[in-house]
């Protein structure tokens, strides 16, 4: 392996990739306090019990696993749920309930690379716990829905399944909880025969691919369907309740495209109730995903505890707005570089770029020693929008030149007016 290149799976973000990682990540942090979500920061290294302890095989076998130097079996954290539950059995049990908690960071998975998927990879991620209430789901696809409007993806729809339906029908005919996470393993991957080749009694069989052939836009029928189904399975007829109660909810409050998939299911291991992935139509790959999951608190030596998240993956969306073309989420403000014609001028050039930026402007200063041209044509290869031009002459009399670098204009203004023109210009 070269020692100059990235680690296979991880990379570099450079230039406007890595002002778009910030923004989206700046928006996620604004909808976590509109929300009332509290940030915290959890380690990257967590113990590999806890990280392995009910997330699924499908994460299981992907961590990046390692002995530290005391010989503690620990490894790279794949996804932030384990660490948030692992504080909400310690250092925050006894905190009122609920919980909110957003957190955002990069997470490690041993991935096959390929565009969208990586193996270092950034999520903002956002736990609810201690509600099993539907309007506790209700908010977490909210906040989504919220993330995806203020980030301006177009287009955007939900995909919204429950976990408890397909399980509802499994455990009332028989099938063990190992089975059942098997066959949820691959119902994720879409592998329907492999699946249903792990049941055994036909009636089952039946029920479940009659489950999968059910499909629909609109999520009334496609729920009424399913009720028809499941009538005679309490667990999974509750389940689609359940479901629906949140659906009402959801579409009550915002305007949101969803379509309820009554087989799908996700790859991790401790959901028990609704479950939700978020998809642009020029993509494959889900920007987001999460749901409910009432046990895995109590797995950890908890009490027993209800919560409800979800994770966006900033990679993707990054992707997804890149796909739509989208305008610059992050470079709205107005660009100037200020350039010193001559040694003579320098420190009142610094000092007016000072000034610039104590208004609050985005200023760079030549700081290479070039002369003027070559400074210029710098900044518009950058892109940025104004020059200011500080010369001995012109600030002998008071004034500075500043140049309009996309429309190669340029006027001589005297200081105290600069700063009124400049207001005019950062507006336009
Ligand atoms: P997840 O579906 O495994 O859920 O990941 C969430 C999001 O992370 C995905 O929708 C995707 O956008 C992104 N993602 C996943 N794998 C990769 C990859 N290899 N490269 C780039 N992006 C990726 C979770 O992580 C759960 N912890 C969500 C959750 C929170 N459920 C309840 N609470």
């Amino acid at each position: 392996m070269s020692t100059l290149r990235t680690v296979r799976g991880m990379r570099d973000l450079l230039g406007k990739e890595a002002q778009t990682f910030t923004s989206v990540i700046a928006k996620a942090q604004a909808t976590a306090l509109l929300f009332g979500f509290q940030e915290v920061f959890t380690p990257h290294v967590e113990s590999l019990d806890l990280l392995s302890a009910k997330s699924g095989d499908e994460i299981r076998q992907r961590m990046f696993i390692f002995e530290d130097l005391g010989g503690r079996k620990v490894a790279l954290r794949p996804e932030f749920t384990a660490s948030i539950a692992r504080l909400a059995t310690s250092a925050l049990r006894t905190e009122p309930k609920p919980l909110k908690l957003f957190s955002a960071g990069t997470v490690y998975r041993y991935d096959e690379p390929q565009r969208g998927r990586y193996r270092e990879f950034w999520q903002s991620n956002f736990e609810l716990i201690g509600t099993d209430k539907p309007e506790a789901d209700t908010e977490i696809l909210l906040i989504t829905n919220k993330l995806m409007q203020t980030i301006n993806l177009q287009g955007y729809v939900f995909k919204i399944g429950h976990v408890g339906i397909i399980k509802g029908i499994l455990s009332q005919d028989g099938v063990d909880e190992k089975t059942q996470n098997a066959i949820l393993q691959r119902m994720d991957k879409k592998e329907y025969d492999l699946a249903l080749k792990l049941v055994e009694s036909e009636k089952c069989k039946n029920t479940l691919q009659r489950l999968i052939d059910i499909k629909g836009e609109n999520w009334r029928d496609t729920i009424e369907q399913v009720n028809a189904l499941v009538a005679e399975y309490e667990k999974a007829k509750a389940a689609a309740e359940n479901l629906t109660e949140i659906l009402n909810l959801v579409t009550a409050s915002t305007d949101i495209s969803l379509i309820v998939e009554p087989a799908f299911a996700r790859g991790l291991e401790y959901y028990t109730g609704v479950i939700f992935e978020v998809y642009i139509p020029q993509l494959e790959i889900a920007l987001g995903g999460g749901g409910r999951y009432d046990r895995l608190i109590e797995a950890f030596g908890g009490e027993p505890t209800p919560a409800v998240g979800c994770a966006h993956g900033i990679d993707r969306i990054a992707i997804a707005l890149q796909t739509q073309n989208a305008s610059d989420l992050s470079d709205t403000a107005k660009k100037f570089v200020v350039i010193p014609i001559t040694e003579s001028v320098k420190v009142d050039a610094l000092k007016l770029t000072q000034s610039l930026r104590n208004h609050g402007y985005f200023a760079e200063f030549e700081l290479m020693g070039r002369k003027m041209g070559k400074s210029l044509e710098d900044a518009d290869k950058r892109g940025l929008d104004y020059a200011v031009i500080v010369g001995e002459r012109e600030l002998r009399e008071g004034n500075v030149v500043i140049k309009d670098l996309k429309k190669r204009e340029q006027t001589t203004l005297s200081i105290s007016e600069l700063f009124e023109q400049i207001k005019k210009m950062a507006c336009e």
